[in-house]
This record gives C-alpha cells, structure tokens and sequence, in this order.
C-alpha cells in the first residue's frame, strides 16, 4: 500500500514537472518589469530594443501587467510572420486612424479595393511629372545658394510636402502658402507630441493613461488635423470633380461616386470617411519618411566625398550633362552605386526603426510560442539592420555592401512585407531617385567641418528617426 502510495506521489510530482517544464519552456523570454519601467522613458527605443534582441533572441516579450508586445528581431521570421494574414490587425493608432474605425491602416481586415486604387495610383508614370516639376524648383533654389552653407533638410521637407500634395490634390501651391505651412506645423506638431514621451509608443500604456502619457493631447490635434483634410476634399469635390487635372481626391471622389454595392470599400458615406482618413495616413507618412531618409542620404554623401565621386562618375557615364537624370535611366541604364547609395541609406538609418504596430487577429503559434489572439507585434528593424552577426562592422556607411549583393531583405524589412506591407514604397524610392540623382548630376555637398568630426550624425528621438539639422557647403560642379 505505502509503494503504491508514494508511486502515486512520484507519478503526480512527475506531472506536475512536466507541466511547469511545458510552462516554462512556451514562456516567451523578455526583460523584466523593473527593466521596461527603467527604460521605458529611454529616450532612443530602438537602441534599448536592439540590446534586448541581443540579450533574448529573435523572438522576445515586453509584459507589463496586462500589456503583451511580442518584437521579432529577424529579418526572415518578420517576412514569416506578417505574411499571415492573422498578423494583419493594427494596434489601435489612433493617431493613424484620427480615431475612426476607416482607412487602410484601420484594424479589422485589410480594405482591399482602397489598397489596390491607392497604389495603383501612386505608381502611375504620370507621378514622375510632378516629382521633376518640384526638383526643378529645387535646383534654381540650390543654383541661387551656390558657394554658401545651407541647412538643407527644411528645404527638402518643404519640397517632398508639395509633391504630396500636387499627387493627393492635383493643385500646386507656392512653397510659403499658409493652407500647406497650417498643416503641415500640425502635422510636425502630432509626430512630436507622439515622440516627445516614449511611452506613446506603446500604446496599450497610452490608452490606459490617456492624460499622463498625453495621448489625449495626440487625439484632439489628429481630430483637428481630420477636420483640414475634410475641408480640402470638400474643395476638391466643389472645383475638381469636371477637372482634367488628375489628383488622388478626385479619382477616389470618383470611385465613391460609382460604386453601387455596400461590400464595396468605397461605399457611399464609408468611402468618404476612408477617404479623410487615407489622406491623412498618405500625408503623415510622406511627409515624414521621405524627406527624413533624403536628409540622410544627404548627410552620408556630404560626409563621404569619396561616396559622392563614385556617384557622380556613374551618373556622368549614363546621363549626358545636358540633360536631366529620370526614371528611365534607372531600368534602361542601371545605376548600380546610387541604388546602392540609397539601399545602404535605408539600412544603416533605418529611420521607422519599429515599423508600425501590429496585432493578432487569432491564436497563432511562432516557433513552438502561442501567441494570443489581440497580441501586439513589432517588428525591430533598426536590429535587424544592425545586427552584428549579420552585418560586417554595422555601424559604417559602406554603399560597397550592397553591390552585386541581394538587396531583397532590407527592402522588406524597411517597408515590411505581407498585406499591410507600405503603400508608398514605389513613389518613395521613385522620388529619392530622382532626387538624389539630379542634386548630384550638378551640385556638390560638403558636410561642416566641426559636423564631419564626429562619426555619426544624432538622431532626434522622434517617431521617425532624424538626422540632427546639419549645414553643407553647396559648390556647382565643374
Ligand atoms: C523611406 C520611405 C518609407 C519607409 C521606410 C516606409 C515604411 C513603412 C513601414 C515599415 C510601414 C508599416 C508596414 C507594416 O505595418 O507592416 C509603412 C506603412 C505605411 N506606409 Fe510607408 N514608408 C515609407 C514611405 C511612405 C510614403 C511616401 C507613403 C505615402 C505616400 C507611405 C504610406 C504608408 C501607409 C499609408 C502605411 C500604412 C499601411 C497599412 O496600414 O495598411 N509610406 N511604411
């Protein structure tokens, strides 16, 4: 009796052990809670997340209380995971969404219509028209500053605003106009109220503390910004619709206007909404990582002449002087060194250094991990981009790496990959092509001395990781 007794004992402890051990061994692993309160008002989020991958693997936990943040730290398990369409669910942005359930980045099921319409119309040819439009206005402003410092990220800013807004509204505005500068202060207003206190980012924390965390303060202005934009679609709708200049509001106006069927995203009073709210999601993001990753491709070929040579020889030997780089010479006449350029740029700065958040719309499992349905994800690409076993000296500007290279996974870790993949990764690369393509065919850039001493330029603790202002000494080519 006592053997089969203490059998039984063994028999339960056994048990018990394996279930802990199960336990245990499906436990994400993951700093602890005295860690993330220690950092989680760090002011650079994306150098504690890099440590942390380093520390826990590709695949690590931030729980806090009731908040779960899943964050992959690999390129190929990131294109893995959010290529499930379980992965597709955002956490709720409301600074994305100004607080309504509308738009491509809303967090139910991804509007496949409004995805389509969207990029297929920001990768039409015609777009290349109103990009050299403005690049032109650029380089009599450059031709006027020759011989001078200039700071030039405010310049490029106000130049990629109005290619946005050319593409969205069809109507060009001059560079101090009140209606772009209103907006676009507010705009600049939002991303820093977001970055201002890390804690926005993560916001199940934010939601819960709306008034400490100033997410309230993020609400009211998006809620404002809404309101400019429905007033510029109204406009739009009252002058434009018998237009023939093409514009973004009014082709959509257009598909609102024949879509009959109440699926349909663009279904009468849904449309109009998911319309307000694209415009503003189209415009934050433009206006923010376009000019950001321009700025610091800037700053590297100032700061490397040898890079800037090498450029410039290339671009000599495919685009006569007497004319202007374009899109073409990209397919027909590769440019190997600006592709490149631009590749190593985007990797090393990885400015949308989290991507942005997602959530799970049901129970999934990542390498032997449940992982519950509502669970947010991020996607930790500034690691991935600077991940030592990886990449040879990760912290050098080496354009060199990138050439004959597969350039494919940096690419889908900066735009991410699977449906909510970036809707304006064509028109991005499309405009710092061109861009940087036709400074250079004419212009040379020195960075400041006192700027080149130091290693790196700093980032500003934004949403969006920016290079710090910097001067360059502007020459004319000879
Ligand atoms: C260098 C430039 C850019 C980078 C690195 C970038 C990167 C990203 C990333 C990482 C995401 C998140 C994707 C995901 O959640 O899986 C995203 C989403 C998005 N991007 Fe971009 N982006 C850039 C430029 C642009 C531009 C120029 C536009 C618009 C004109 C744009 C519009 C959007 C929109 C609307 C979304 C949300 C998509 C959705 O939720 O379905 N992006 N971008």
């Amino acid at each position: 009796m006592v053997i089969f007794a203490f059998a039984l004992w063994a028999l339960f402890l056994n048990l018990i052990y394996k279930c802990l051990k199960k336990f245990r061994s499906n436990r994400l692993p993951g700093p602890s809670t005295i860690s993330i309160l220690r950092h989680a008002t760090a002011k650079y989020s994306h150098l504690t997340l890099s440590k942390w991958a380093q520390t826990y693997g590709d695949i690590f936990q931030i729980k806090l209380g009731p908040i779960r943040i899943v964050v992959l730290s690999d390129g190929k398990l990131i294109q893995e995971v959010f290529d499930e369409s379980e992965y597709v669910g955002r956490a709720d942005k409301k600074n994305l969404q100004l607080a309504r359930p509308y738009g491509m980045a809303s967090q139910g099921a991804v509007p496949k219509e409004q995805r389509t319409f969207t990029v297929r119309y920001l990768s039409q040819p015609s777009m290349e028209s109103f990009i050299q439009e403005e690049i032109s206005e650029f380089l009599t402003w450059m031709s006027s500053h020759e011989g001078q410092m200039v700071e030039m990220n405010q310049r490029l800013t106000l130049a990629i605003v109005n290619t946005l807004w050319k593409i969205l509204s069809g109507k060009r505005y001059p560079q101090d106009d009140d209606r772009i500068l209103r907006v676009l202060d507010k705009e600049n207003k939002l991303n820093e109220s977001l970055s201002r206190n890390p804690l926005l980012l993560y916001p199940p924390l934010a939601e819960l503390f709306p008034r400490i965390t100033g997410w309230h303060d993020v609400i009211t202005l998006a809620e404002d910004i809404r309101d400019d934009y429905e007033q510029i679609i109204l406009e739009c709708e009252i002058d434009d619709v018998k237009s023939e200049h093409p514009s973004f509001i009014v082709e959509y106006l257009r598909e609102i206007e024949n879509s009959s069927d109440p699926e349909c995203d663009f279904y009468k009073d849904a449309g109009k909404n998911s319309l307000v709210t694209t415009l503003a999601d189209l415009f934050n993001e433009g206006l923010t990582t376009i000019p950001v990753t321009l700025s610091w491709a800037v700053f590297y070929i100032s700061k490397f002449i040898d890079v800037q040579l090498k450029l410039q020889e290339e671009l000599d030997k495919v685009v006569p002087r007497n004319r202007r780089p374009c899109l073409a010479d990209r397919s027909k006449l590769p440019l190997p060194y600006l592709e490149a350029t631009i590749m190593e740029t985007l990797r090393i700065t990885s400015s949308v250094s989290t991507g942005a958040m997602h959530k799970t719309l049901a129970d999934m499992k990542v390498r032997d991990y449940e992982i519950q349905t509502g669970t947010w994800i991020i996607a930790n690409v500034y690691h991935v981009h600077h991940d030592p076993n990886a990449w040879q000296d990760p912290d050098i500007f080496l354009p060199e790496r990138f050439i004959n290279l597969e350039s494919g996974s940096v690419n889908s870790t900066n735009f991410s990959t699977g449906e909510k993949t970036c809707l304006g990764e064509t028109i991005a690369k499309d405009e710092i092509f061109l861009f940087l393509s036709n400074i250079y065919q004419t212009f040379n850039t020195v960075l400041d001395e006192n700027e080149s001493a130091g290693v790196t330029c700093h980032h500003k603790p934004e949403i969006v990781l920016q290079p710090s202002d910097f001067n360059v000494l502007l020459t004319r080519r000879t």
